[in-house]
């Protein structure tokens, strides 16, 4: 399938689940709908380091309001396929909150104890609004429920890479969403 773009990853992958084409549509199609429900006020994009750094690239890419970035980076994972749900902050913002209009930006949301932990220590900090943007959920694997204003697209239980998204740090630069091959984690 992808054997030829990519040989020494190819055969990690067992199939595509999003395309570049279908992510790219879906990314400009949510940040017109943001252009549009931002319009008039200064919105700040908090992207979730690493996985969050492609889908912050391109849907700010999109953007034509008055907006910012900034970013933060929690562990949950270390380099395994489960959430601890323990949460660490490894980088926080640059920003004050206070009175910002916040958009958090993220590259999949799976148990959904990552972001229900984030949302409430932003929230603490006094925004004028919070939402939820996210590329990809996994609704199956839902522990706790979190309102998602912008979704790219609903995916399988599966462990997922590409697009931002590693095992052990591999695997982020493709231009797609894949399946990991179970034999890569000693599944
Ligand atoms: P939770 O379970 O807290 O997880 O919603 C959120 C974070 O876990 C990572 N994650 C994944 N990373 N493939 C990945 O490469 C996956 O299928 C996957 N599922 C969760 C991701 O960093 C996300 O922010
Ligand atoms: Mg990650």
């Amino acid at each position: 399938m992808t054997e030829w773009r990519y040989p020494e990853l190819g055969q990690d992958l067992v199939r595509v689940v999003v395309s570049e084409e279908d992510i790219q549509r879906r990314l400009a199609e949510i940040a017109a709908q943001i252009d549009e429900d931002y319009a008039g006020s200064e919105l700040l994009l908090v992207g979730v380091l690493k996985g969050a750094a492609f889908v912050m690239s391109d849907l700010m890419r999109h953007l034509h309001g008055d907006v910012a970035m900034d970013w933060m980076a929690v562990s949950s994972y270390g380099a395994g396929t489960q959430s601890s749900g323990v949460v660490r902050i490894l980088k926080d913002l640059d920003t004050d909150l206070t009175g910002r209009h916040v958009l958090i930006v993220e590259d999949i949301i799976d148990s959904g104890l990552t972001l229900s932990w984030l949302l409430s220590n932003l929230r603490s900090r006094g925004p004028a609004s919070l939402e939820v943007a996210t590329l990809l959920r996994k609704p199956d694997a839902a522990k706790v429920q979190v309102d998602v204003r912008y979704l790219g697209f609903d995916v399988a239980n599966e462990f997922v890479v590409g697009y931002g998204l590693d095992y052990a740090e591999r695997y982020r630069q493709l231009p797609f969403v894949a399946v990991l091959a179970p034999h890569v984690y000693g599944g």
